[in-house]
Formats: C-alpha cells, sequence, structure tokens
C-alpha cells in the first residue's frame, strides 16, 4: 500500500521553529520517522513537503493521478485559510487523514479553524508526530473496510 504524506508550510523547519510546541527532532528524522514506521505496518510512504500552496495542490492532484492509497496531510498555516487546497482535497476520490502536531485547540484562536479538514476523511490533532503513524493506520483501515 502507497500512501503521499504531504507536510505543508514551514514543517521544514520542524528541529529549529518553536522547538517547546514541535519538538526537536528535526524534519529529515521525522521524515525518516515516519517512512519506518510505514514500513512496519507494510505501507510505503512517500513524503513530500513544500512551502508552496499550489505545489501541495499539485502533490495532491499527483497522488490521485497515480493511484495511491491515500493522503496523510499537515498543511500547517495553510489548514487554517487555503479553500484551494481544500478544494483539491475535495477533488479526490481517496482516504485523506489531516494531521496537527500540536494540539491546535489549546493555542491562538485562529489555528481552532481548520478549513481543509471537512474535506477530509478524519483528523488527528496534537499527538506529536506520533499522529503522522496513526494517520497511515487510519488510511490502511480505511482501505481494507
Ligand atoms: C501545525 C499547526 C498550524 O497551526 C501551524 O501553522 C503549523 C503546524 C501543527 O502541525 O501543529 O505550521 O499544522
Amino acid at each position: 500500500m502507497k500512501i503521499m504524506v504531504i507536510n505543508g508550510a514551514n514543517l521544514n523547519f520542524l528541529g529549529i521553529r518553536e522547538k517547546n510546541i514541535y519538538g526537536k527532532m528535526d524534519f529529515k528524522d521525522v521524515v525518516e520517522y515516519i517512512k519506518d514506521e510505514a514500513n512496519k505496518i507494510d505501507v510505503t510512504a512517500d513524503c513530500r513537503q513544500s512551502n508552496i500552496e499550489g505545489e501541495i495542490i499539485n502533490f495532491i492532484q499527483e497522488a490521485y493521478l497515480n493511484n495511491y492509497d491515500g493522503i496523510v496531510i499537515n498543511p500547517g498555516a495553510y489548514t487554517h485559510y487555503s479553500y484551494a487546497i481544500r478544494d483539491a482535497i475535495k477533488s479526490v476520490e481517496m482516504p485523506v487523514i489531516e494531521v496537527h502536531i500540536s494540539n491546535v485547540h489549546k493555542r491562538e484562536e485562529f489555528r481552532h479553524t481548520s478549513v481543509t479538514a471537512a474535506a477530509c476523511s478524519g483528523q488527528i490533532v496534537g499527538l506529536g508526530i506520533y499522529g503522522y503513524v496513526l494517520a497511515l493506520m487510519a488510511v490502511k483501515n480505511i482501505k481494507e473496510q
């Protein structure tokens, strides 16, 4: 099973940005962790990252056109206002799980709204990078139902 894991704006700065919120692990190690955990459940995680909204949309469309089994996406701050990413997720008939490393509900008011979540199958919030693993398991579970 092949799942695309898409990280959006500023997530390449994990290990550099706000470590008290996002943890000390740098992005490269987070990607390794996701891939290793995916392998344990017989999933191939194709990890992508972009700070550019249109590239994130291209990744979503690519996952669909290349018959991926699903998508795990952390759009970063685009979560809170990108109707274009929401429309892209709505366009594809596949399980899409939204992940947030931090508990956005404990944070600033603007982070409480996700315009993308309603287009997704589900959302995992506030469990650190383990949330990506849970999201991969969730995609797998939906596909195997
Ligand atoms: C985030 C939460 C967003 O509000 C923020 O803009 C991010 C990261 C998270 O994973 O907790 O960049 O998506």
